[in-house]
């Protein structure tokens, strides 16, 4: 028998998926078709308590810790490769400062104050010889110096074979452009395989309004508006939201008020037709009042959230079988 991605799939679950969805689908199409459980678990720069973020390593993690989606944060090298970092300067999260044939690369630039080396500024092949580190303290750094800085094309690779449902956020679209990059041709790899039917159905996130509104119709593609919100007064009109994306992923303090009531948010935004994915929960960064994690994730799923940003899928894994309970 010719091995193929079908056959290693169907061997892997096949029969049990048959049983339960009948046999005329193929262990593949029912792994495609299959919805997000919501409220929808996002392994936030993949398992990045477990694993330095944005590696095929935390990503994987993800996966494996039952997340329903994996969120890579994107960034340009200077020829013109999307990789996965959350910021262009590379000095948290990589051993770029150990590494001598780089010394010279460190320099200053807009919106950071201290000098940093920057994604654009080395290429991909440069990119390679970095290795990443957690940039978090008290985190396990057991991993450090042991993964590569993935590229979003191994992403896509991975999540095709793998079935992962991809959050993907691109960074700062306005200053890449204003660096000279076409940030939706990089992304047309990416549009091309939904457009296929090639992956599960994903979700594209930014900050900016203008560039989710310049993005070509893609199938299974939902978008997300980002929102930093301070407070009430800081939320945007949701119905003009609505016109062009189909969900807000906000800060999480954003869905209470000070004295921990609900602020409201997440009602306005279903009221305009949007999901609601807040950011982030971290087992080891609980805010005060909850005590453990479970409780600041039932505290948010009572609210009706469509899922939730995660350091640690686990965590929230378990939560979320907790909470189904109580229905
Ligand atoms: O993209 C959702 C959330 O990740 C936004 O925050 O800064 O971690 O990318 P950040
Ligand atoms: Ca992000």
């Amino acid at each position: 028998m010719k091995w193929t991605r079908r056959t290693a799939v169907a061997g892997l679950g096949g029969s049990l998926l048959a049983s339960s969805i009948g046999s005329k689908a193929t262990a593949e199409e029912a792994m495609k078709l299959k919805p997000p459980q919501e409220p929808m678990i996002i392994a936030h720069r993949g398992a990045s308590g477990k694993r330095p973020e944005h590696t095929l390593g935390a990503y994987r993690l993800g996966h494996s810790l039952y997340a329903d989606a994996i969120e890579p944060d994107l960034v340009f090298t200077k020829d013109g490769h999307l990789i996965c970092r959350h910021d262009r300067y590379l000095s948290t999260t990589t051993n770029v400062a150990d590494l001598p044939q780089f010394a010279d690369r460190r320099t200053t630039k807009p919106g950071r104050k201290e000098a940093d080396w920057f994604a654009e500024d080395f290429t991909l092949e440069e990119i390679g010889q970095l290795r990443a580190r957690t940039p978090v303290q008290g985190r396990k750094s057991a991993f450090d110096d042991t993964y590569t800085i993935p590229t979003f094309a191994e992403v896509l690779e991975e999540a095709e074979f793998r079935y992962w449902r991809l959050f993907p956020e691109i960074k700062q679209p306005s200053v890449a452009a204003s660096l000279g990059f076409d940030v939706l041709a990089a992304l047309q790899p990416f549009f091309d395989r939904l457009n296929a039917g090639k992956l599960q159905t994903s979700f594209m996130q930014c900050f900016e309004p203008d560039f989710l509104k310049s993005m070509p119709k893609v199938k299974n593609l939902n978008k997300v508006q980002l929102l930093y919100l301070r407070g009430p007064d800081d939320w945007p009109d949701m119905a003009e939201i609505a016109k062009y994306a189909d969900a807000i992923g906000p800060n999480k303090s954003a869905l209470v008020t000070p004295d921990l009531k609900d602020s409201g948010l997440v009602k306005a935004a279903k009221d305009a037709g949007l999901k609601i994915y807040p950011w982030t929960f971290r087992s080891d960064d609980v805010p005060a009042p909850f005590k453990t994690p479970g409780d600041e994730y039932k505290a948010v799923f009572d609210l009706g959230v469509n899922g939730v940003f995660t350091d640690f899928p686990l965590a929230a894994f378990n939560a979320r079988r907790d909470w189904l309970k109580t229905l």
